[in-house]
């Protein structure tokens, strides 16, 4: 479990990031902030790892203050995935993924077994692994760092817009991959983006942020979709545009329940398919 406890971020220039900031983010599930830019998604996540001290409040892992964690032993930790990969240009494939575990101890050799496993994990061809981040395509370079981010086997994983950047069908498969990973591995994740599609569609709890990281929202998909709690949530989720003619009702395990624009169930749908009935649904609203 993580938790903010009343935290705020003023960096040295004056610009209030954070806002008095007041969450739980629950242990093996995956809690997605989502929120427009500068809205203090980032901020907020580097404060988990001590990328980033906050200046009020403080931040917990299972009831220990990070604060009083040395930042190196966090970050072998906890995972990070960001946008642009963050991958090393000179370095291969496995040698970018080998660096977490040898950076922990592990023999080269290891270190290269477990980065050719993890390549695996993430839906990588180890035929890939000699080539070099600028040989590869968008997608799997952002599979790579998604790697790197489970070299350390962490408990905990931050992801900040880690596929912002790829076009919008490879982002569609990455999305799955996620939710495979997430099915396997039961990890605390963390995910931060600015689409309200991903959000709802990676989030078992779902945290809307308006400026200054204030909470706007939180609550599962269902619950945010069925009763948004103010006119800026419901302006960001679209509901006024017409666009979701279907709503997911509620949730049953991994299955979403979907309603159309009166309440009535119309269907159930496997959670594995629910990136493409959205996107018929914002199609439709959009015609
Ligand atoms: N190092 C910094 N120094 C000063 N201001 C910053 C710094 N980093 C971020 N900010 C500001 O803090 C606010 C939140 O930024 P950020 O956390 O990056 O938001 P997001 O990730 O939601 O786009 C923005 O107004 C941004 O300009
Ligand atoms: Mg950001």
């Amino acid at each position: 479990m993580i938790e903010f406890r009343d935290v705020s971020k003023q960096y040295p220039d004056g610009t209030t990031a954070v806002d008095r900031f007041d969450i739980v983010i629950p242990s093996r599930k995956t809690t997605v902030l989502v929120g427009s830019s500068g809205s203090g998604k980032t901020t907020l996540l580097r404060m988990i790892n001590r990328m980033v001290d906050p200046t009020a409040g403080a931040v917990l892992i299972d009831d220990e203050d990070v604060a009083g964690i040395e930042p190196v032993r966090l970050r072998r930790r906890i995972g990070y995935v960001m946008q642009n990969s963050g991958l090393l240009p000179h370095r291969s494939v496995v040698d970018n993924i080998a660096t977490v575990p040898r950076l922990t101890g592990a023999s080269r050799a290891q270190a290269r077994a477990r980065a050719l496993e993890l390549m695996d994990t993430v839906g990588l061809d180890r035929a890939l692994a000699k080539r070099y981040p600028s040989q590869l395509s968008g997608g799997q370079q952002q599979r790579v760092g998604v790697a790197r981010g489970l070299a350390v086997d962490p408990n905990i994983l931050l992801m900040d817009e880690p596929f912002s950047a790829v076009d919008p069908i490879v982002r569609t498969d990455l999305q799955q991959e996620v939710l495979r990973l997430q099915r396997e591995l039961h990890k605390t994740i963390v995910f931060v983006t600015h689409d309200i599609d991903e959000a709802f569609l990676l989030g078992d709890q779902v945290v809307i942020l308006a400026t200054g990281a204030r909470v706007a929202q939180v609550g599962s998909p269902a619950e945010i979709l069925a009763a948004p709690a103010d006119d800026f949530v419901a302006d960001f989720i679209g509901a006024k545009k017409g666009k979701r003619r279907l709503e997911v009702a509620s949730r049953r395990d991994d299955d979403l329940v979907l309603a159309d624009s009166a309440g009535f169930p119309v269907g159930l749908l496997a959670r594995s398919q629910a990136y493409s009935v959205s996107d018929k649904t914002a199609q439709a609203g959009d015609a």
